[in-house]
């Protein structure tokens, strides 16, 4: 598996040294056991099926969505353990999401996770069915998560959350903005709204299920926790826009450059690189701001958000 470059994440902070870096590898290692054992054997009927999507899961993903769902559980005094179903199900659905943006009808992208994408290495109606089957998955961990808290109210809440995060209000609605932006230019609020919905919405997801799985949590502190996820859903498809013109296809894992040959409509095309990077310094630093209610409890939030929007991959 790739090595992560976690950069600045186990940066010294006030209160001493705080070892991220460690805690991250072992939450990745983690999630990763956890989606391996949740994910069909490949030796069961359909095999092709249950092979592409193991194939499209269990590549060198960061893993960024169950990273902040187990952060945010450290943050409102949950143990990690509890989310870990709601982290296996947002971490399926984003495998489901990126096969789906690599088809040829939308973004027509071969590389992914540092080999071909899945419709290249199975073909295109496998991927399509994969995509199917990982959302479905999905919630069907949602309502059979052993660790998660057994309230059906909670559940029920957890599965509302993420049903919009990646409906037509929501990702596949970002999706089709981002489709039907191609050789546009547009302003920079319909560009905002396309962002926070293909890539925004699930990672706001991803924290406010956490925070749902303590369903006594204060309210302005869960409105702390959102707008955090909100801005970083945000900056992280920033980053994602600049690193499209900026970085390293061999760090990345992808393909640069193919925003600019589909004629994506992007942060760096609407308003520039240097705009764009200041904009993400804007949202990353509103994004700790939110987070000074949770003081030391939300350190590994900290860490993950100084991380992922100074990542090279
Ligand atoms: C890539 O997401 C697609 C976007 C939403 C920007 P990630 O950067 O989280 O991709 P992986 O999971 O690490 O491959
Ligand atoms: C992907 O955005 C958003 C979703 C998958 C929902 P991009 O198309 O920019 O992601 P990459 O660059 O292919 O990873
Ligand atoms: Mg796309
Ligand atoms: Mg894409
Ligand atoms: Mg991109």
């Amino acid at each position: 598996m790739r090595v992560v470059d976690i950069g600045e994440i186990g940066r010294r902070v006030p209160g001493g040294l705080l070892d991220v870096r460690e805690q991250v590898s072992s939450w990745q290692a983690s999630v990763n056991r956890a989606l391996d054992e949740c994910l069909p054997d490949p030796s069961t009927p359909p095999a092709r099926l249950h092979e592409a999507m193991r194939y499209s899961v269990l590549g060198s993903g960061k893993r960024v969505r169950p990273l902040l769902m187990f952060a945010t559980a450290r943050a409102v005094g949950l143990d990690e353990s509890v989310v870990e179903s709601a982290a296996c199900a947002v971490e399926l659905v984003h495998a489901y999401s990126l096969v789906h943006d690599d088809l040829p009808a939308m973004d027509d992208d071969d590389l992914r996770r540092g080999r071909p994408t899945c419709h290249v290495a199975y073909d295109e109606a496998t991927a399509v069915l994969v995509g199917d089957a990982l959302q479905s998955l999905a919630f069907q961990l949602l309502a059979h998560g052993r660790k998660l808290p057994h309230s059906a109210k909670v559940r029920i809440h957890l599965v509302r959350l993420l049903a919009e995060a990646l409906g037509s209000r929501g990702m596949a609605g970002g999706q089709a903005l981002d489709v039907d932006a191609e050789g546009k230019q547009l302003t920079l609020p319909q560009l905002e709204t396309m962002h926070a919905l293909k890539t925004g919405a699930l990672i706001r997801c991803s924290v406010l299920m956490a925070a749902a799985c303590a369903p006594t949590l204060d309210r302005e502190l869960l409105s702390e926790l959102a707008e955090f996820a909100s801005c970083i859903g945000l900056a992280f498809q920033i980053r994602d826009d600049l690193l499209d013109v900026t970085g390293d296809p061999a760090v990345m894992g992808k393909a640069a450059g193919a925003d600019e040959r589909r004629g994506k409509a992007t942060y760096p095309s609407t308003l520039g690189v240097q705009a764009s990077q200041a904009r993400l310094s804007q949202l990353h630093e509103q994004a700790l701001e939110a987070l000074v209610p949770f003081g030391a409890r939300a350190e590994p939030l900290r860490g993950l958000a100084n991380w992922l929007l100074a990542r090279a991959s």
